[in-house]
């Protein structure tokens, strides 16, 4: 593996970098970022090399990952351009929304780009990262790419246009938040808080464990789950009827409308 220099010192390349340095990953990582703080903070965790200087960092790429806001990566790729990279490099860009026809325009075409859809998740190298590439990035550095991510967990690799629905859905914050959710909900119904927050990771976590495990299907389990007239099927059904899919539909609707967004405000 080649030297990666992360673009962005946030909470996405914290969890990546921690993920990278528990699967021993023992090649170089530069990092550059605005806030010095946070350079000498993953210096101190992680080993990795702090460079504050955007052209020097670029430099020493083989794998260069664009991983600051949205709404920054087009000022970010306008100071890349201002001193253009002469050497074949590739950039992976982990920025929601923004398409690879558009990045690709951005730098010159010694830059090859992918996009990756990762989760801090992958901190415990038991992630999940989307792939995408453009067209001109040879299997040989496509199998690099992959296999940096897969250091962290699975790969999953999808067509493009498919980015945004993948982007909203496989979040690890819908976990985070329906237990959070659930454990409220059962507080308010007098259960304690250590004991409703582990009775809803077991409602949750279980039937997610179980359903991996068995050939059965998801419709299947839930049958098996719900006794018919019984408490669970009345709490689905009170679910249900309170509009409880058309709630996270739209909730997916809004996110990847934001996703659309941030692809035409890059400019
Ligand atoms: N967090 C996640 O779970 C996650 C998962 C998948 C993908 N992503 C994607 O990863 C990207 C980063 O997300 P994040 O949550 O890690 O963001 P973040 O915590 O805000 O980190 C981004 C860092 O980049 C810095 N930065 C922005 N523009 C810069 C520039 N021109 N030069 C130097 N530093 C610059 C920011 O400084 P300022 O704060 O001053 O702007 C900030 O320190 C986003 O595009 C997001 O869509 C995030």
């Amino acid at each position: 593996m080649k030297t990666i220099v992360f673009l962005g010192a946030g909470r996405i390349t914290s969890a990546l970098i921690a993920g990278l340095r528990l699967a021993n990953y023992d090649h170089p990582i530069v990092v550059h970022d605005r806030h010095p703080e946070k350079l000498r903070a993953l210096k101190r965790q992680h080993r990795v090399e702090a460079e504050s200087n955007l052209a020097r960092a670029v430099e020493r790429a083989e794998l260069l990952i664009i991983a600051v806001r949205p709404d920054c990566v087009s000022g970010l790729l306008k100071e890349i351009a201002a001193k253009p990279v002469k050497r074949k490099i590739i950039a992976i860009s982990l920025a929601a929304g923004i398409p690879l026809s558009k990045l690709q325009s951005a730098l010159n075409k010694t830059v090859r780009w992918a996009r990756a859809m990762p989760s801090p998740v992958c901190r415990s190298g038991q992630g999940l990262t989307a792939l995408a590439f453009s067209r001109g990035i040879s299997a040989a550095k496509q199998k690099e790419v992959r296999e940096l991510f897969l250091s962290v967990g699975a790969v999953v690799e999808i067509p493009e246009k498919q980015f945004d629905a993948f982007t909203v859905t496989f979040s690890s914050s819908h976990g985070y938040h329906a237990l959070a959710t659930l454990t409220a909900a059962a507080e308010a119904l007098g259960l304690d808080h250590k004991i409703a927050g582990i009775a809803a990771a077991h409602a949750l976590a279980d039937g997610i464990a179980a359903w991996r495990r068995s050939s059965s299907s998801l419709q299947e389990l839930l049958q098996e789950a719900v006794t018919p007239g019984g408490i669970a099927g009345t709490v689905i059904e009170s679910l249900e009827s309170a509009g409880y899919r058309k709630i996270i539909a739209a909730g997916l609707r809004a996110g990847a409308k934001r996703a659309r967004r941030n692809a035409a405000r890059f400019r």
